[in-house]
């Protein structure tokens, strides 16, 4: 969810409304907000679906009625109970003198809300966030934090388990807006007599790019003149200034028709910007190390963890970790890493990939491996993020913002990351001299130039994805590192098409997937280097025969030149000739554009994915 809150000296409805529109990625499902609109008066409204509904409800109601200067909003991405109406946050305590929007979720929130029934509390919503706005209200009416909002909060919070940023207001505090932080991300903007908090510094770089990153159970009061944090005892507590870096027209549209195809225009610059810097003096560098260069030696074994397209970035560089360093790695998805009872002790590495750098599933892994010892090493979008923080070491992918749901520059930086941290492997433990990492280095530095090589020649993909229009299922197949590409192709094309696709082994075809073949089902396959992979090429040459004997429209992504497999392609993607074990940093870009061209031909939103989330900060 999308959480902002402001005081300062600006209408609140207007920047509550502005920054809504800037963490709409994070959820879509309902937005709300709400304004201290003087003394003893709060102005709500609530509306499921997109922003620009609850946009059209203001506009009738007229946005007179929400004149202040304190105020707050939500955009919701559903946990408990359906997108409606009365799900959406704020949510208020039976008075209606108390507002709260809430990202997480409250795993203790049956028992409170039984225990409020059992007082005679009428709950109006399903959500476990109206049981916070009764118990607030309840604590700043009586008892010993009577009178006192944050101290009433800080009370709550001690009651609550689970993960949530909550963020509330109170009619007798018309000047103050409280925020508490536990295990979901909160910002807050300091500004010239105004103050922001934040899921996200989107909210605020309009007009402040001076920022605070609150810490793990701290709880926040700011008002006009700035801001006070505490932890859940009152206690004064530390936290992390810092400066925002980027601007607000690198997270605009520049001109496209959606974020999306903006950031897969971008993806050259988002390799070289993350490969920038990291190879110094014949050296591969960390962004932190927290750990010595002797545990780095030390490594026996590695695990990939990661949720989505952040799990296929892994899958990839398997192959070149293993190759290069001849360390054993496994690639997990993170949410069956952490209920497992993975192998691992302190020469383990858990390498942990997230844009976003606060998936609950990914980091959870990332407590779940360092509880055994093991050492994390963060491959991270997003500097500060938690789970950079909780790790013992830091390798920061440089994609800027990605607004539209789907990653797609993320995913290719998080690949030439995940790389380096092979590289930075194989450097430490020697089994690559310096002048090989320089060599690697040197392709994947290359790499840039492939991949604008590649969106110089996507004209043709998008006439094929129109033409896919109608297509009830699309099946892709891969072999070696082609395989994970036609996993990412295949999500891809679930995430914005919501058509039914699936990536498969190519080897596997005989196993299972060739029942599936029937006259005119489109077949991607992600051909390897008839040079490079020479007999991997033959046998994948076979496997399209097989299928188009059988009926099946053959969509082929094949190196330049590769002739030995034009008969064999009804529709032929030519990709640049680049070494076999970072063809996926050009043999993906296609596919993402193929999807989202299919997408919008459908006349679906390719930014806004429905059902999904940016951030899935919730198991
Ligand atoms: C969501 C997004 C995906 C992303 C995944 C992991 O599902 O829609 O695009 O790959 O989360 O996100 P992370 O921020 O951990 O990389």
């Amino acid at each position: 969810c999308g959480i902002v809150g402001y005081v300062g000296h600006r209408q609140a409805l207007d920047v509550v409304v502005d920054g809504l529109r800037r963490l709409e990625y994070r959820g879509y499902d309902s937005a709300g907000v709400a304004v201290v609109t003087g003394p003893g008066t709060l102005a709500v409204e609530r509306k499921a679906g997109r922003l620009a509904n609850l946009e059209n409800r203001l506009d009738e109601v007229g946005r007179g009625e929400f004149a202040g200067t304190a105020g707050m909003g939500h955009t919701r991405w559903a946990t408990h109970g359906p997108p409606v109406d009365r799900n959406a946050h704020p949510h208020r305590d039976a008075t209606g003198r108390v507002a709260v929007v809430h990202n997480g979720i409250i795993e203790n929130f049956a028992a409170l809300r039984a225990e409020l029934e059992a007082d005679g509390v009428e709950l109006t919503s399903d959500t476990d966030t109206e049981t916070v706005a009764h118990l607030v209200g309840r604590a700043y009416a009586e008892g010993p934090t009577k009178g006192d909002l944050p101290a009433s909060l800080r009370a709550v919070c001690h009651r609550l388990s689970g993960a949530f940023t909550l963020v509330v207001t109170h009619v007798d505090e018309p000047d103050m807006i409280v925020a508490a932080r536990r295990s979901s991300p909160l910002v807050v903007g300091v500004g010239e007599g105004e103050t922001f908090v934040a899921s996200d510094v989107a909210a605020f770089i309009e007009y402040t790019r001076d920022a605070v990153e609150l810490g793990q159970d701290q709880v926040i009061t700011i008002d006009r003149d700035g801001y006070l944090v505490t932890d859940f005892d009152g206690e004064e507590a530390q936290t992390r200034p810092f400066h925002v870096d980027w601007d607000l027209s690198a997270a605009e549209k520049g001109g496209h028709e959606y974020f999306m195809l903006k950031e897969i225009e971008e993806q050259p610059t988002a390799l070289a910007d993350t490969l920038r810097g990291h190879f110094v003096d014949g050296r591969i560098v960390l962004d932190e190390q927290r750990m010595t260069d002797q545990d780095l030696r030390d490594v026996d074994k590695v695990f990939v963890v990661a949720c989505g397209s952040a799990y296929h970035s892994g899958l990839v560089a398997k192959y070149a970790i293993e190759h290069w360093t001849r360390l054993p790695v496994e690639v997990e998805l993170a949410s069956e890493f952490r209920y497992r009872d993975p192998v691992l002790d302190r020469a383990t590495l858990v390498v942990a990939v997230s844009q976003s750098g606060e998936t609950a599933d990914t980091l959870e892994a990332v407590r779940h491996a360092r509880d055994q010892k093991a050492r994390v090493l963060a491959v991270c979008n997003t500097n500060g993020a938690q789970i950079p923080r909780e790790s013992d070491a830091v390798l920061y992918t440089h994609a800027g913002p990605e607004i539209g749901v789907a990653s797609t520059k993320a995913f290719l930086a998080q690949i030439a990351a995940n790389l380096m941290v092979g590289l930075a492997l194989a450097q430490a433990r020697g089994t690559k001299y310096s002048d090989e990492v320089a060599r690697e280095f040197a392709e994947l530095a290359a790499m840039p130039a492939a991949v604008a090589k590649v969106l110089g020649t996507v004209e043709r993909v998008r006439e094929l994805g129109r033409s896919l229009a109608d297509s009830k299922a699309v099946l892709f197949l891969g072999r070696h590192v082609g395989y994970p590409v036609a996993l990412e192709g295949a999500l891809k094309l679930k995430e914005l098409a919501y058509m039914h696709a699936e990536g498969f082994a190519a080897g596997e075809l005989k196993h299972g997937p060739i029942a599936l073949i029937e006259e005119g089902l489109p077949v991607v396959i992600v051909m390897p280097s008839p040079k490079g992979r020479a007999v991997l090429h033959a046998k994948m040459v076979s496997n399209i025969s097989e299928i188009q004997a059988r009926g099946a429209r053959t969509i082929v992504l094949a190196e330049e030149g590769d002739e030995t497999v034009r008969p064999f392609a009804d529709e032929l993607i030519e990709i640049p000739a680049v070494p076999t074990l970072l063809q996926p940093l050009v043999a993906t870009v296609p596919l993402q554009v193929l999807s989202a061209e299919i997408a919008r031909a459908r006349g679906y939103d390719v930014d806004k994915p429905r059902n999904l989330a940016k951030s899935v900060t919730v198991e």
